[in-house]
């Protein structure tokens, strides 16, 4: 059997990779294994199974079999064996004896076979899938089962927010959506939660609609029209959801009002940057634990490290299977003020700062007051070549995917994947 923190280390390779959250459905799973109740339990756990239902149990196909006999099936049962094919599928068909129709069925195994994966497929099973098996695995067997085969793959939402406010959280939030849609070509769409303060059209030098206070106002009527009418464009593959930063319209925001939201555009585009305003309510941390990728910027101060420090805590334990939450350090270096030291602040953090950027008011002052990004202002600067390499890594870009074969990367994955 596979050791579980190796494999963990195996799946988070694959860093690009975003995993669908899990519609509201009950889920029972019999499993055969002691590995797999643990992948599971760990499944049921994940920021992305947290609308689902899930039980667990051992027994295999033979438990099944015996628990649907009294009770109707969930919407998706998931049944772990042990056995060989001929086994294997004899135990299935007793199984659908019992099972709904509309009950759909993913079948843990134990053996690498192209042949069984495909009659599993012909008799109905939606997945088959061979155990030892990582929880995000569990998780995206699960979610592909409600998404379109033909939608284009899920955006990747990363949320900045700062440990306290002023840090420059948005203007790195802004300056890394300008990057990844210029420098590397990603359609980007940059959300501005700050529906009061916010700086997006600002920084951009565009005139911005209030869209996403009409997005948030009435999040279940938005759809892709809608959504194309909120959007302010302001590059090739850049759009703003943003608002105009007037105050006399009061929104209460509701995390399932951005839950709505995002998940539309996240059907749009494969980036989306969300600026997170630095605040505390529940939608904030919703919205911060269902991030794909967080950014917490930071000054070199007491209270920013006391605030790093909560936050970090907090998403470490809330999204296990997830990267950690990235550190930047921003303003350092203003003269005369008393700070602490880089290394000492990531000590005391027990984390590497992803970048540490100075404090430059000359070219960030430059850019804030006509609207344009830091790399068009300094394009030498230290402050451009942080924003650049910082952009690079959450892209993805400066951790080549290690050749480690990930339980999907064999024929069987081949196979999988293809459909
Ligand atoms: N490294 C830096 N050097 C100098 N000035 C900076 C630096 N980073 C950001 N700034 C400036 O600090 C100010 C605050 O930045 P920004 O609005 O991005 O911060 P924030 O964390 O989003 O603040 P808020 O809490 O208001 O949302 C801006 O004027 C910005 O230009
Ligand atoms: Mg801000």
């Amino acid at each position: 059997m596979m050791n579980q923190a190796a494999h963990t280390t195996e799946f988070a390779g694959s860093d690009r990779q975003v995993v669908a959250t899990v519609p509201r459905v009950n889920i029972h799973a019999f499993c055969d294994n002691q590995q797999t109740v643990q992948a599971m339990q760990a499944a049921a756990a994940d920021r992305r199974m947290s609308r689902a239902h899930v039980t667990i149990q051992l027994g295999g196909i033979a438990a099944a079999i015996q628990v649907y006999q009294a009770q109707p099936t969930p919407n998706v049962l998931i049944v772990e064996s042990h056995s060989q094919r001929d086994m294997l599928l004899a135990e299935l068909a007793q199984l659908a004896q019992v099972c709904a129709p509309n009950t759909k069925v993913i079948v843990i195994g134990h053996l690498n076979d192209v042949v069984l994966y495909r009659e599993l497929i012909r008799q109905g099973v939606s997945e088959y899938l061979v155990a030892p098996l990582h929880q995000l695995q569990l998780i995206e067997a699960v979610a592909a089962l409600y998404r379109d085969p033909k939608a284009e793959p899920l955006g990747k939402i990363t949320a900045f927010v700062g440990a306290k406010g002023g840090v420059g959280s948005s203007t790195l939030a802004h300056n890394f959506g300008s990057y990844v849609s210029r420098n590397l070509g990603v359609d980007t769409i940059i959300t501005d939660l700050d529906l009061a303060f916010g700086t997006a059209g600002l920084n951009f030098n565009q005139e911005t609609s209030q869209g996403i206070v009409d997005a948030l106002g009435q999040p279940d009527r938005v759809d892709q029209t809608l959504l194309d009418r909120l959007l302010t464009k302001c590059g090739d593959k850049l759009s703003l959801l943003a608002s105009s930063g007037t105050i006399d319209r009061e929104v209460n925001i509701e995390a399932h009002a951005v839950e709505t939201i995002l998940e539309i555009v996240r059907h749009n585009v494969p980036s989306i940057v969300v600026d997170v305003p630095n605040m505390w309510a529940p939608w904030i941390k919703y919205t911060l634990i269902q991030a794909d990728d967080v950014v917490i910027t930071a000054t070199p101060e007491l209270a920013s490290l006391r605030n790093a420090k909560n936050l970090i805590d907090l998403l470490k334990q809330a999204r296990p299977n997830d990267h950690a939450p990235r550190l930047v350090l921003n303003q350092v270096g203003v003269p005369k003020r008393p700070e602490i030291p880089v290394a000492e602040f990531a000590k005391a953090l027990g984390v590497e700062p992803v970048a540490v950027i100075p404090y430059d008011p000359q070219v960030f002052g430059t850019a804030a007051s006509n609207g344009q990004m830091i790399a068009d202002v300094g394009p030498k600067s230290k402050a451009a070549e942080a924003i650049a390499s910082l952009s690079r890594t959450l892209a993805g870009q400066e951790t080549p995917a290690k050749g480690g074969k990930s339980m999907l990367g064999g024929v069987l994955g081949k196979v999988l994947r293809k459909k």
